[in-house]
Formats: structure tokens, sequence, C-alpha cells
């Protein structure tokens, strides 16, 4: 059994390794979060055109160790102040999950203290609760990454039930996939996003897939077929394509997400994932929510995309709950490329 401090808070490690890049955060109970690191590997993967798995893994085990003593550093704690090691442990890239998982099992294996398995989509819904303006349970949250596009109704941490999710590429794919068959750079999705307010929508016609199909599902994956299509035609400026596109996904993604705040009877939408950078959906939703009477809200700019702050975050909150309580035995490093968000339940 651990022995939970007593008025203090309590720290807790957040590692994620899941795809590209590296983060390492940590949170103190009390105090919020105290360190934060992080290394993206753009560069690394740029020349390809996108992520390259075993680059991936091989670059996490490079930096993993030193954002970690730089973490340590920035919050003046030491390994022995820890209280707990978060890391994902799915879903994401096998090898790329392995770097925190191990690091995570064996760190918490030497120092005695519990090793929380956490769900990278978990991290991602949550962590609009690190903002000031925190939103309250129950929530919708729209999940909206590279690999993902849910819509979940949350109750509390664990308590998830999927509404709707897109039946082929997720709408971050959809957008890194459109930019690579445009010619632009990797990653693709803020690049073809910046693209697009150069641009007028409407010019060029795309389809709103699934926009009337009376359920909260999506579907993306017809969206590039279009736009390979039409670039046939040279005379169709890229940045209205780029425009039109956004403004096709983003129309799908609000009126999906007001269909599920109107069938679950909420009035919070909560934001999570690397599109939700997107200004334009943050826009139209800002818009669409405020006229409801409803409100949306987001992670921090920066903890939009991947980090360990969300996770270090998820971490806490389920140790709070008393998960990871009498660990001590076994350390297994066990890693879930799949992994279902409304498999998960609630720490007790
Ligand atoms: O959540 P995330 O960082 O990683 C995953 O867990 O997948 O999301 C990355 C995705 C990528 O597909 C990227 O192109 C997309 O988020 N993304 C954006 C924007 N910023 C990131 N898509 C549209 N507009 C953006 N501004
Ligand atoms: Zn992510």
């Amino acid at each position: 059994m651990q022995a939970v401090k007593q008025g203090s808070g309590m720290i807790v490690l957040g590692l994620e390794s899941s795809c590209d890049e590296t983060g390492v955060a940590l949170y103190d109970t009390e105090r919020g979060l105290i360190a934060q690191q992080l290394h993206s590997q753009i560069d690394l993967h740029a020349a390809y055109g996108g992520v390259v798995p075993e680059l991936a893994s091989r670059d996490h085990v490079r930096r993993m160790p030193v954002l970690i003593r730089q973490a340590l550093a920035e919050a003046g704690v030491s390994m022995a102040g820890l209280d707990a090691i978060a890391y994902t442990a799915g879903p994401g890239l096998a090898g790329a999950l392995l770097i925190a998982a191990g690091t995570g099992q064996a760190l918490a294996a030497t120092l005695g203290i519990p090793a929380l398995p956490i769900h990278h989509l978990e991290g991602h819904l949550l962590s609009p609760l690190l903002a000031d303006d925190a939103p309250a349970f129950p929530f919708v949250a729209l999940l909206v990454s590279g690999g993902h596009t849910q819509l979940m109704r949350v109750d509390g941490v664990g308590r998830y039930a999927l509404l709707g999710e897109s039946v082929d590429d997720a709408a971050g794919e959809a957008f890194d996939k459109t930019a690579k068959l445009m010619g632009l750079a990797y990653p693709g999705g803020p690049v073809l996003a910046r693209l697009a307010d150069q641009g007028v929508a409407g010019r060029v016609k795309l389809p709103r897939p699934m926009l009337h199909s009376g359920d909260l599902n999506f579907s993306f994956s017809g969206l590039k077929t279009a736009v390979m299509t039409q670039l046939r035609d040279a005379s169709i400026a890229p940045a209205d394509m780029a425009a039109e596109f956004q403004a096709a996904v983003v129309d799908v993604l609000v009126a999906k997400s007001l269909a599920a705040l109107k069938q679950t009877g909420l009035s919070r939408l909560v934001v999570a994932g690397g599109v939700g950078a997107n200004q334009a959906l943050r826009a139209r939703l800002n818009e669409a929510t405020a006229r409801r009477r409803q409100r949306v809200f987001y992670p921090e700019p920066a903890l939009c995309t991947d980090n360990g702050a969300m996770i270090a975050f998820a971490g806490a909150l389920r140790l709070l709950d008393g998960e990871g309580e009498g660990e001590g035995g076994a350390h297994a490093v066990a890693v879930r490329p799949r992994w279902p968000l409304d498999s998960l339940s609630a720490p007790r």
C-alpha cells in the first residue's frame, strides 16, 4: 500500500510517446502543472512526408531521459519526490508507445510508486480541465485527433459513452491526406488550414459527407477523393480548394456536435485533439453555441496537440480517485495500439 502524503500535493510525472512528440510533464495536485517539456519530431519525419514509426521509436528513446531530467529540474523536484508515474499506454504506434511505457514502469518499480497506464484520448478529453475556466461534468466531448473523430458523453473520469465516430478517416487524417495530395508540407493539417485562410469557400463545391445521416457518425475519406478529382481542373486556386475543404469538415463537425448536445440535453461541449486548434472550427462552434446558450471549452492552444501535461493530469485525477493504491508488485509493460475509449471504467 502506498503511503499518501498528507497536507501536501501529490506529484505525478506524465510521459507521452504515442506518435511523433515526446512529452514529459509534472502535475502537482495542489499547485497544478509545475513542469512541461516537449520535443516534436516534425523535422525528423518531414523528409518522408509522414511519420516513420521506427524513426519515431528511436527518437523517443533518445529524448525521453533528457526531457525527464529537464522537467524535474524545471520544477525543482527530485525523483524521490514523485508520487506516481502516468504514461500513455495506447492507442498509438506500438513501438513508440513502448518507450513511455517501459520508462514509466521501470522508474515506478525502482521508486516503489504506482505506474498509471493512461488512455491517450482520455488525456486529450480531460485537458480542457487544466484551463482556468474549466467545464464541469457532464459534457459532450468532440475528440478530433489525427487518428480519431469521436463524440463522447463524459460523466466523469473514466465514464465515457460513445455517441458517434468516423466510419473511415479521422478529421485530422483527412486534413493530412488532402494536404499531401495538394503537395503541401508535412504535417499537412495546420499548413492546409493556413492556406484555407487565404481562399474563399464555395468557389469549388465539395460534399458534406453524412451531414444528414440522422446519426452522430462521420465519414471523411470521400473528401480527399473529391479534392483529387477536382484538382485536375487547373483553374481552381489551391487556396480556394483548401478553404472549401476546411469548410466541409467544419460544417459536419459543427452540425454533429450540436446534434450531440441536443440528443444528450447537455449544454457544455469540450473540443480536444489536434484539429481542435483549427481556428475556423473554433469560430463556428463559438458562434453556434453562443446563440443557443451553450458553452464550448478548449484546452490551452499549447495543449491541443500531443503533450505530457494531459497525461500527468489524467494520471493525477485517477490517483486522487484511488487508482494505483496498493500497487507495487506487477510492473508489466503492456501497451494497446488499439484501445476503444468507451471500454474504460471509473477509477473505483
Ligand atoms: O491530437 P494530435 O496532436 O495527435 C493525435 O493524437 O493524432 O492531432 C494531430 C492532428 C493531425 O492530423 C494534424 O494535421 C491536425 O491534428 N491538426 C490540425 C490543425 N492542427 C493540427 N488540423 C486542422 N487545423 C489545424 N490548425
Ligand atoms: Zn493525440
